[in-house]
Parts: C-alpha cells; sequence; structure tokens
C-alpha cells in the first residue's frame, strides 16, 4: 500500500472544485493500493507528509502568490521536513482568475528548497472552470495514484 496526500485550500469553490476532480480520479476504481487522505491546507502538517509516498498541492492565486493558507502550512513543514523528504515526489494545481504564474512559481521555489521532485507539468486554471479541466484533474489524481501503484514515485 502507498500513500497520497492531498492539500489544498479554496476560499470560493475553484479549487475545491479541482480537488474534488483529483480525488476522485485518485480513489477511481482502477486504483487498488494507494490510500488517499485529503486535507485542507490549516489541518495538514508535518505527520501527514510524513505518512505520504507522494503529495498533491492545490491552491488559488491570490496577490500573485500561493493563498496564505498554502503558505502557512509550508511554513510550518519547511524546517521539520528539510532533508528528510528529498525526492519526495509532488504534483500541484492552481486555480486563478488572470495569471496563475505568481502561485506556481513562489510553490516551487519552496519545494526546491526541501528537494521534492515535480513529476507532472502544474495545471493551473485561469478562469472558469470546465468540466475538460476537471477532467484533467481527474486524470492528474489518478496519474499520480497510479504511478504509486507501479512503484514509480
Ligand atoms: C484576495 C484575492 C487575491 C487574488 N489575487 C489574484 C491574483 O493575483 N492573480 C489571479 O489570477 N487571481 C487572483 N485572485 C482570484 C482567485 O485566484 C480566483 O478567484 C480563484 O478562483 C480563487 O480560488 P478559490 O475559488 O478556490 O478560492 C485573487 C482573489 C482574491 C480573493
Amino acid at each position: 500500500m502507498s500513500n497520497l496526500l492531498v492539500v489544498y485550500h479554496s476560499r470560493s469553490g475553484g479549487t475545491q472544485a479541482m480537488t474534488d476532480a483529483v480525488v476522485a480520479g485518485a480513489t477511481s476504481d482502477e486504483i487498488e493500493d494507494v490510500d488517499v487522505r485529503v486535507r485542507r491546507a490549516p489541518d495538514a502538517g508535518v505527520d501527514d507528509v510524513s505518512w505520504s509516498n507522494a503529495v498533491v498541492l492545490g491552491t488559488p492565486e491570490n496577490f500573485g502568490y500561493m493563498s496564505g493558507l498554502m503558505k502557512d502550512f509550508l511554513e510550518r513543514i519547511y524546517y521539520p521536513l528539510l532533508d528528510k523528504t528529498v525526492g519526495l515526489s509532488y504534483a500541484l494545481y492552481v486555480k486563478a482568475s488572470t495569471d496563475g504564474a505568481g502561485a506556481v512559481s513562489s510553490i516551487e521555489r519552496i519545494l526546491t528548497g526541501l528537494h521534492w521532485k515535480a513529476v507532472q507539468q502544474p495545471f493551473v486554471i485561469v478562469g472558469d472552470v470546465t468540466a475538460e479541466h476537471l477532467e484533467h484533474c481527474h486524470d492528474l489524481g489518478m496519474t499520480m495514484a497510479a504511478g504509486l501503484e507501479a512503484g514509480i514515485y
């Protein structure tokens, strides 16, 4: 059994919809040997990351950065986990209204410091969430879980 952790923040529902699709993909019938844990950013911590074999992070872009609560999560885990989670596989999704690049780069900078390994391109939705977007999120979750199941991550 491998463990996949999903940590996210959403204030107005966009990232929540993405998260629901990611989790649906990761827990779909095709996936049998992956335990999926979903945590809102304020409820996630060192124990959750230590438990996991791979992590998926979802955040809105706020003020050209990740959301404050996602930053708080990363602040709380950074030093306790520094050098302890080297090579941990992760994927990232972002909900923005006009851009998204600042959220991606701010998270990537911190995860580079932790030496986590991006195993998919960040997925950014700018503007309204469409069915196609949610399908992509579903695939993102399923790919992460399938990669764990296959022992790739
Ligand atoms: C305080 C605040 C700041 C925001 N700053 C940005 C921004 O810098 N760039 C952007 O593209 N969208 C920005 N937005 C829009 C949000 O990213 C967008 O509404 C997103 O869908 C929110 O995600 P959520 O529905 O999961 O809360 C901002 C929204 C808020 C409330």
